[in-house]
């Protein structure tokens, strides 16, 4: 019995190639996104994700896994391609903004475009700022890809740099958002010396934080043109104001794009994760040495025996950790426990601070954490798996190396070790 399938395609229509998949074109001549497909050369498209094989020729493919639709004629509209005309005739270094509701064929246009830009010989940077549905770099971050080849998905973009935003949704972290892609736009063009930057958009696009989201980040990298997808007229209250002050080209999703459920994009997230931790070791880190962000644990003084007393004697044994700052005090309950607001109220007032952060040893535990370094904002991830709070220590999941210039981000989601699957905490948990 043959292992794979193998597919016709007359010269002129498509065939939808559905992840996970893997196939090999060997006769005809055809393309993806852009790209002319070299004959006898395996493809791999990601699970939940499709691309679509144009053949410019009457084709042969073998497809050893994955789902096919035959389409009839092209699925990448003819806008796409007059879109890339008239950037190409714009002056360099240009930067494209690509804006759209979800599942419109965002980073399927931001490949096309790159592939055009790449084959005509320029310097092409993307900057992925989809923190949800990363291609370059892992989810909860803003990766910037410097191209070395034409791709088929924009996950073969070598990672150069990121931001950790530490969530799979821009919400409550605007600023982490706009500041990294600011940061990461900037980079490309001063010393990376991209002639083009492209950068993609997660899909959100409505409501008050949406529309805000789009303004502030057209701003950030005030682009040389804003390319906005619509099914319909939904863009239109962000286009017709951006308008005023940047060059925007409008243009209609692909006919066949495949959707992808929240649940998928959850499984999606997770097999990244899976990607990303390949080759992880339990680690130990002396975070006397390393100095933490995005959390407010061992950046004060441990609780002295005098400041111990403030806690109600029947509470103490529920308190694992304590730490006074500047400002506030912070309380690290044993796992499963909650807090007692009268208690809050009289360690607040016996230590004089107006604000006591509280967190439990569980919100803690696989809590996803992020490595930088003096060299790159973005070193890698890593999971908390324990911490030892009077020795300053700590249990990590990761295959950084960590060293002694190394700085550490606390994420706002745990991921089990195991399944990779996230659970939202919250942000500053401790
Ligand atoms: N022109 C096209 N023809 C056929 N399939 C396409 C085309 N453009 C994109 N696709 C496929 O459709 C699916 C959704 O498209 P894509 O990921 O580009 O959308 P998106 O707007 O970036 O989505 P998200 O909001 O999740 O980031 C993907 O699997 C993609 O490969
Ligand atoms: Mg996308």
């Amino acid at each position: 019995m043959k292992e794979y399938l193998e597919v016709t395609v007359p010269g002129g229509d498509t065939v939808l190639v559905e992840g996970e998949a893997l196939f090999e074109l060997v006769k005809g001549k055809g393309e993806i996104f852009g790209v002319e497909i070299p004959l006898n050369s395996k493809i791999k498209v990601e699970l939940f994700k499709a691309v679509p094989f144009h053949a410019l020729t009457k084709s042969e493919l073998k497809v050893f896994s994955g789902k096919i639709l035959p389409i009839k004629g092209e699925t990448i509209p003819k806008d796409w391609k007059n879109v890339f005309i008239r950037c190409k005739e714009r002056r360099k270094p240009l930067k494209v903004l690509v804006i759209g509701d979800a599942d419109v064929g965002k980073t399927g246009f931001v490949t096309f475009l790159a592939n055009k830009f790449f084959n005509e010989g320029f310097r092409v940077a993307v900057v992925d700022s989809d923190v949800g549905q990363s291609d370059i770099g892992p989810p909860t971050t803003i990766g910037l890809g410097l191209m070395t080849k034409q791709v088929v998905m924009l996950s073969e973009i070598p990672l150069i740099d990121a931001l950790f935003i530490g969530s799979t949704s821009p919400s409550n972290l605007f600023h982490r958002v706009i500041s990294s892609v600011s940061y990461l736009v900037n980079k490309a063009l001063k010393e990376l010396k991209s002639e083009v930057v492209i950068i993609d958009t997660t899909g959100w696009v409505h409501g008050e934080n949406g529309r805000e989201l789009k303004f502030s980040k057209a701003l950030a990298v005030n682009p040389d043109v804003i390319v906005g997808i619509q099914r319909k007229t939904e863009l239109e209250p962000i286009l017709t104001y951006l308008e005023k002050f940047f060059h925007i080209e409008r243009i209609n999703p692909a006919e066949y794009l495949r959707y992808r459920k929240r649940e998928e994009r959850r499984k999606i997230r997770a097999e990244q994760f899976k990607k990303w931790f390949n080759g992880s070791k339990v680690k130990e880190i002396d975070f006397k040495k390393i100095p933490i962000n995005y959390c407010f644990l061992f950046t004060g003084q441990p609780l002295n025996k005098e400041e111990k007393k403030c806690i109600p004697i029947s509470f103490l044994d529920k308190v694992v950790y304590g730490e006074v700052l500047e400002d506030r005090v912070l309380l690290v309950l044993k796992g499963g426990f909650e807090v007692d607001m009268n208690v809050l109220t009289t360690v607040s007032r016996c230590l004089n601070k107006e604000k006591v952060t509280f967190t439990n040893e569980d919100k803690l535990k696989n809590l996803l954490l992020a490595f930088q370094s003096k060299r790159k904002m973005f070193e890698g991830l890593g999971i908390l798996l324990s911490i030892d709070f009077e020795g300053r220590r700590g249990k990590v999941f990761t295959s950084v190396e960590v060293r002694e210039d190394s700085i550490i981000q606390f994420g706002c989601l745990k991921i089990d070790p195991f399944s990779f699957e996230e659970k939202y905490v919250g942000k500053w948990v401790i």
